[in-house]
């Protein structure tokens, strides 16, 4: 399950895992593991060598339960502080170096290799599980984006998430390693005027077909 902030990923990949009993993975998570122990450490995330040259360092654990999925950095549980807004503003950068990715991929592929799983991010059909045997690209408009989010995070606007989004769109799109593109037999699927349920109905069907 592939696509960009506010889509609607995160809620349809575990709607989804749930609704067939499967494992559930969020990669956006491990990237953002990453970028709250780089911040941690006060390491220079404008130098793309300082990041590459530290992000062996971590243990970066995440669990694959749809119901409370658990994210842990050298045994620390950081699944609150990886929503913070100075991890969400950062992100983009770390997930940009390429030893960052190859690292995170290598762990992520441990993780589906071990048995069906509902997966979720911006390059899994492209590039970390190109055999997957469904592929969905998630869109939706930028305002409805902006308004999903908006609501999840407290004391922000619709407008303020919108050119939030907007930055990390391309950021996350112009990057020169996988970018965030729709892969070879995705199936695009967008969910501007569906409910959460309605796209869960679909994406289920999609799997049965
Ligand atoms: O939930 P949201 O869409 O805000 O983002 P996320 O899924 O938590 O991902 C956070 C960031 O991690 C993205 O903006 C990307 O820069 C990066 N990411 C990535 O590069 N590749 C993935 N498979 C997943 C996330």
């Amino acid at each position: 399950m592939d696509g960009p902030s506010g889509s609607g990923k995160s809620s349809v990949s575990r709607g989804a895992a749930r609704a067939l009993g499967l494992r559930y993975l969020d990669t956006g998570a491990m990237y953002r593991a990453m970028t709250w122990w780089m911040l941690q450490q006060g390491v220079d995330l404008t130098d793309p060598a300082a990041v590459a040259a530290r992000c062996g360092e971590p243990a970066i654990v995440s669990g694959t339960d749809p119901d409370g999925p658990a994210i842990h950095v050298d045994g620390v549980d950081v699944a609150g502080p990886i929503r913070e807004s100075d991890v969400t503003g950062a992100v983009s950068a770390v997930a940009a170096v390429p030893e960052v990715r190859a690292r995170l991929v290598a762990l992520q592929r441990e993780i589906i290799g071990a048995g069906d799983i509902v997966v979720e991010g911006r390059d899994i059909g492209s590039v970390v599980w190109p055999d997957a045997a469904v592929k969905i690209y998630l869109t939706a408009s930028p305002e409805a984006r902006a308004r999903r989010r908006s609501a999840e995070v407290a004391g922000s606007t619709v407008e303020a998430q919108q050119e939030a989004m907007a930055r990390r769109d391309t950021l996350d799109s112009t990057r020169k390693t996988d970018p965030l593109s729709m892969a070879a037999g995705a199936i695009e699927l967008d969910t501007t005027a569906l409910t959460l349920d309605e796209v869960i109905a679909e994406v289920l069907r999609l799997v049965k077909e």
